[in-house]
């Protein structure tokens, strides 16, 4: 339970960050005011133990980030498009990483439900389905954990052929813009990112991604 003081503390903290930064360098909020130019888009799961800047050693004004439970790229989010297209065309970002995690609750929601007709489990519908066409190889693993981890992998290269499917990402690849896709999984157990493999040919073949990608 929160306690009334944890949260006068988040503004304390504020508060003694600002000035520890000003201490350090005099301009840093001046130059922060400046137009960002990020060159990372992440689309990440909300789950509060991924603290971005800090898994990759970023600063303020490097990360361009959308995150929801699950890492979902839902092509009717209107939410996450405009994010994309901002992100593509505004402030041409060359990188869009999906960004999974093991032991991510809302791919277990997906398998084995929240409560009862919870919302989670209707946005998370599509690792539900992932799950269902991939039962077989999923159960033989047998280890339940290695099996929601390897449902996480599955998930985040899911999620990162939608990122590809959407008109933004063909209007840039037409346009020749210079982009490239990042699936990755963060190791809650170990801290480290896994930088899985991507089915190129495959996406090729579809027409999702250019030839001479
Ligand atoms: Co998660």
């Amino acid at each position: 339970m929160i306690q009334h003081n944890d949260y006068i503390d988040l503004l304390k903290n504020n508060v003694l960050w600002a000035v520890e930064k000003l201490k350090t360098d005099p301009s840093y909020f001046a130059e922060l005011s400046l137009p960002q130019k990020p060159n990372f888009l992440f689309i990440g799961c909300s789950d509060s133990r991924i603290p971005l800047d800090m898994i990759t050693g970023s600063e303020p004004g490097e990360l361009f980030v959308h995150r929801n439970i699950a890492n979902q790229v839902n092509l009717t989010d209107i939410n996450l498009l405009s994010i994309i297209e901002y992100a593509v065309e505004i402030l041409n970002i060359e990188h869009i990483i999906v960004l999974g995690h093991y032991k991510c609750g809302g791919v277990k929601a997906a398998v084995e439900g929240l409560n009862e007709e919870d919302i989670v489990e209707n946005w998370v519908s599509q690792i539900s389905d992932l799950y269902h066409y991939h039962k077989k190889e999923l159960e033989a693993i047998g280890d339940k954990t290695k099996m929601y981890d390897r449902l996480s992998e599955m998930n985040v290269i899911v999620q990162l052929k939608n990122v590809l499917r959407t008109p933004i990402i063909q209007r840039a690849f037409r346009n020749k813009k210079k982009l490239w896709f990042h699936g990755w999984i963060f190791d809650i157990n170990s801290g480290l990112i896994n930088d899985l493999p991507l089915p190129l040919d495959e996406w090729k073949e579809l027409d999702l991604l250019p030839e001479d990608y």
